[in-house]
């Protein structure tokens, strides 16, 4: 008899890796995310997030600057960037990136279930 595809799956140990491989939790709800052209901090499990909305999509990174640890949820949003509020690093809000001063911040995964918006912190 054929195995069902979730059967064949857990028994190849794909699933549990990719189980052991994400960690996600409620960072907030959807209505409490920024409106566009806006970030805020949001605290969870330890670590605070920027979560920020350029162009209608929602991003969340590390809110600490690499460069001197400036809070980027207190920056403003400018192509795409969230733009640190101390020396001007611009993050991109879909890479993390920062080429010009080649640094990078962490780029979390998101997902709105229900009402809840959630977060890979892993
Ligand atoms: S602390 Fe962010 S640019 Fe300097």
């Amino acid at each position: 008899m054929p195995l069902s595809f979730h059967t064949a799956v857990a028994q190849s140990g794909i699933l549990e890796a990719e189980e052991t491989m994400s960690n996600w939790v409620k960072l907030c709800t959807a209505a409490q995310s920024p409106a566009d052209g806006h970030a805020q901090e949001v605290d969870v499990q330890g670590v605070t997030i920027c979560l920020a909305r350029a162009d209608g999509t929602l991003a969340a990174v590390d809110n600490v600057c690499p460069h001197r640890a400036g809070p980027l949820a207190e920056g403003w949003i400018e192509d795409g960037k969230i733009v640190c509020p101390w020396h001007a690093w611009g993050f991109d809000l879909k890479t993390g990136a920062c080429p010009e001063e080649h640094s990078q911040v962490k780029v979390y995964p998101l997902r709105e279930e229900g009402t809840d918006l959630l977060i890979d912190l892993a």
